[in-house]
């Protein structure tokens, strides 16, 4: 997720259900699919935008078809996280489950990070842009459905701010059970793990996730969060810390840690974690706010906020876990 400018691209292309074409991709820019995409396309919705309006247009999302529509045998559904972004980065299990997969399904950019081999060897892939995430899991569901096994891709762990409960619910909206489609999660490294392990040891005590990403959570839920997060002494992960529409939202998250935390804290900045265009800087609370218009902070950044106890040794963050209040070394 490298920037928000595509958010907004088109329409959803011709979709088959399965029968192969003859790249065997089909990108979801160019004309209607007729396979279980959405009546209402998210492609439309203001996804990444500060309004409360985006939220809004994301309970307007109508399933398009059930389960009575199809009478194939249903195939296999499988959320398959990549991990950080580099082939080595991906679990022996993530690739074999994709290998498997009649169909791939995911957002452009995921995609084009699975290697060659595997997507070659796929009946079919079909990407959507940024923010066509319902009607590309909706999809995935109805080509399952169409008695094809599924898989469909995500960066990390699909439990991390990603698919893999979006497709049980519509799985559920669309009269299926949870047993009718064969569904299984295939864990990926979290951006959390792979960006702790550029930054050192910042993560070995009690630690907590918060997206600022207020597409879905309106803001004021996020600042609230925030605030209970940072008056306790956990370890902080920022999620979807930036983008050129939640300015304000990375400015205020900034204010709020500085009123429970002291500006010398650790903070661990990583960009696109194992992959081409890696970053990695390890700075002060008090200067991050600054580093919010500078290019190492964007949508595909993760930040690490440390404790009180948290402290740079050797250009490594290292959160104590406790063993020297036990043990002498
Ligand atoms: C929608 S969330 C998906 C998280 C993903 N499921 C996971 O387990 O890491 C997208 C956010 O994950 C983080 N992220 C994903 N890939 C990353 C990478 N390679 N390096 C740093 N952060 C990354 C960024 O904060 C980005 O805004």
């Amino acid at each position: 997720m490298s920037t928000d400018t595509n958010a907004e691209t088109g329409d959803e292309s011709t979709s088959n259900c399965g029968a192969s074409n003859e790249t065997n991709r089909t990108t979801a820019e160019s004309s209607s699919s007729t396979c279980g995409a959405s009546s209402t396309d998210d492609s439309s919705s203001n996804c990444g935008a500060s309004s409360s309006a985006s939220s809004d247009d994301s309970h307007e999302q109508e399933v398009g078809s059930t389960v009575e529509d199809f009478d194939a045998d249903p195939g296999q559904l499988t959320a398959v996280g990549l991990g950080p972004g580099h082939a080595e980065g991906m679990t022996e299990r993530a690739k074999t489950a994709l290998l498997e997969a009649d169909h791939i399904v995911g957002y452009t950019t995921y995609i084009e990070l699975i290697p060659d081999e595997i997507t070659e060897a796929a009946d079919e892939i079909y990407d959507t842009p940024m923010c066509g995430e319902v009607s590309r899991t909706e999809e995935s569901i109805d080509r399952t459905l169409a008695g094809n096994d599924v898989a469909i891709v995500g960066s990390g762990d699909p439990n991390v701010y990603a698919l893999a409960g979006l497709a049980l619910e519509i799985l559920e909206s669309k009269g299926a059970t949870a047993s009718m489609v064969e569904f299984d999660v295939v864990p990926g490294v979290p951006a959390a793990q792979s960006c702790a392990a550029r930054l050192g040891a910042p993560l070995v005590n009690d630690t907590v996730s918060v997206s600022l990403s207020d597409h879905l959570v309106p803001m004021p839920e996020i600042e609230s969060r925030l605030h209970s997060v940072a008056s306790e002494n956990f370890t902080i992960t920022i999620y979807n810390p930036w983008s050129r529409k939640r300015r304000e939202n990375f400015r205020k998250c900034c204010e709020i840690l500085l009123t429970h935390r002291d500006p010398d804290t650790p903070v661990g900045i990583v960009h696109g974690a194992g992959r081409e265009d890696e970053q990695v800087m390890i700075t002060e609370l008090g200067e991050l706010e600054d580093l919010g218009e500078s290019e190492i902070i964007d949508m595909t950044t993760t930040i690490l906020v440390g404790t009180e106890d948290t402290y740079v040794w050797d250009d490594r963050m290292v959160t104590p876990r406790g063993y020297e209040t036990k043990y002498d070394y």
